[in-house]
């Protein structure tokens, strides 16, 4: 038996039921389904549209059902299309008559709109708060690392030296990117749509503004139209995570590379790696290789669900039902991406000292020969072709960098000190250079910007807490 029974004849044909149902995956909005009804009837009771008694006999099978929910005891009847039908099902079974009451003033297409920012609010701040623990491993791992260099790259050919701790901070910013994008995706999408009924509001005196405070939200939709049809919310939650899941990616890369026999700058712990079925002898990264790949996915959900809204005229359309697989998809594996993520980087073990000799290679110095020379007053060009002559000329004769720098007479001991190992490191010394002074600083204002965040997501989390009862 559909909702609409009224107004047809026949019943719906099984291969629609079969297409249209969402109840598989929007179940996941059970709990916050229930918030939202919550609202909903203490709004229609404050108005007058319910009395007091029907409310207390709705919030009570609202409570009921939430201890069904809650303890898995709920059993899903064949006919509930989505969580709304259901939950409104097992309502009227356990209230009655008044139970018929309960979707009064209220379309599913306001009350969908609203279980999903609720469910977004909750969900994204918990993800921000993933990301941060993974924040806090890096921010470890960078003071354990102490002075520790390796060869930093660019073209994954070797540039120069920077500190470990440097490195591994430089993950540490793009995620706190992906913090203040998750917070702000949150602020912006706390908007309550409850009230805007199907598509125009209501001929009933509710109260969108009483709901909007009682759910938490910081302000009721401006628009009814907008407040059915409006999903950039999702949009934005899904790149948010794209965009995080390209980072845990690029992190996932690097120790894909670092823990290699040819890099040897890692190696993995027993319990975040994988073996192989045929090769006793291999040791996998298939978890850092797993946050790689799930960025596919991630762009995909975010690809997909533009597309489907490009073309959809106002206000509701159900093409809308479409924004809820990607969205629970995404959140849960980008959750369980940055858990396995935070465990390897946190047990993963650095082999400085492969590291440094990698880093202390000749060359590596080579542009703290022409700064020497800078400093010196040789015009900064002049400086790095000699440099680079006298680099190919040790290539090409196979003689050491460092003695032709010794017998160089605007070089000699001064410059071939340059070279020796540990020491171009200690020189960049520039704000925000990967030399141990300037890295001294920047862990500092990393831990600072890590408190200001860890404030930011306390102040969403407790926001999250809607003020309708139980
Ligand atoms: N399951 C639907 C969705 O997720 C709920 C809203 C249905 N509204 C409607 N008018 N058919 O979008």
């Amino acid at each position: 038996m559909t909702l609409w029974q009224g107004r047809f004849g026949d019943e719906m044909a099984d291969v629609v039921s079969e297409f249209t149902v969402s109840v598989g995956f929007d179940w996941a909005l059970a709990a916050d389904d229930l918030t939202g009804s919550r609202a909903h009837v203490q709004g229609l009771g404050r108005n007058g549209i319910l009395s007091q008694g029907e409310v207390e006999v709705l919030l009570a099978a609202l409570d009921r059902v939430g201890e069904e929910v809650e303890q898995g005891r709920f059993e899903l009847a064949p006919g509930d299309e989505d969580v709304h039908t259901a939950i409104e099902r097992r309502v009227t079974e356990l209230a009655g008559d008044v139970g018929a009451k309960l979707h009064t003033g209220r379309s599913r297409n306001d009350q969908v709109a609203t279980d999903l920012r609720l469910w977004c609010r909750r969900r994204l701040t918990g993800v921000a708060a993933e990301v941060m623990a993974l924040q806090q491993v890096l921010v470890g791992r960078a003071t354990e690392a102490g002075d520790a260099y390796l060869p930093g790259y660019t073209h994954l050919q070797r540039a120069q030296p920077v500190l470990l701790a440097h490195h591994l901070l430089a993950h540490g910013w793009a995620l706190a990117r992906d913090v203040d994008r998750l917070v702000a995706t949150v602020e912006r999408m706390d908007v309550s749509p409850l009230g805007a009924g199907a598509l125009a509001g209501s001929s009933l005196p509710l109260d969108p503004d009483f709901v909007a405070e009682a759910l938490g939200f910081h302000a009721r939709f401006e628009n009814s139209l907008d407040a059915v049809s409006d999903r950039d919310f999702v949009a934005e939650a899904l790149f948010d995570i794209a965009l995080l899941g390209v980072h845990l990616s690029r992190m996932g890369e690097e120790i894909v590379l670092w823990s290699t026999e040819e890099f040897s700058f890692c190696t993995l712990a027993d319990a975040y790696a994988t073996g192989s079925s045929m090769l006793p002898q291999k040791k996998n990264p298939d978890v850092a290789e797993l946050a790689r790949g799930k960025a596919g996915r991630f762009i995909g959900h975010l690809t997909g669900l533009l597309v489907t809204l490009k073309g959809l005229p106002l206000s509701y359309n159900r093409d809308l039902q479409e924004d809820k697989e990607p969205l629970i998809d995404s959140v849960n594996q980008i959750t369980l991406a940055l858990r396995a993520l935070s465990s390897l980087f946190g047990t993963v073990a650095f082999h400085h000292e492969h590291m440094q000799a990698a880093a202390d290679g000749s060359s590596a110095a080579a542009v703290d020969l022409a700064e020497f020379l800078v400093e010196k007053g040789v015009p900064f060009r002049q400086a790095h072709s000699l440099v680079g002559g006298l680099v190919r000329d040790s290539v090409e004769r196979h003689v050491p960098l460092s003695e032709l720098v010794q017998a160089h007479p605007d070089l000699g001991d001064a410059g071939a000190k340059l070279l020796e190992p540990g020491v171009a490191v200690s020189r960049r010394s520039t704000p925000g250079g990967a030399g141990s002074v300037a890295v001294a600083e920047q862990l500092e204002r990393f831990t600072r910007r890590l408190g200001v965040d860890r404030t930011r997501l306390g102040i969403l989390a407790g926001e999250d807490q809607p003020h309708t009862s139980s």
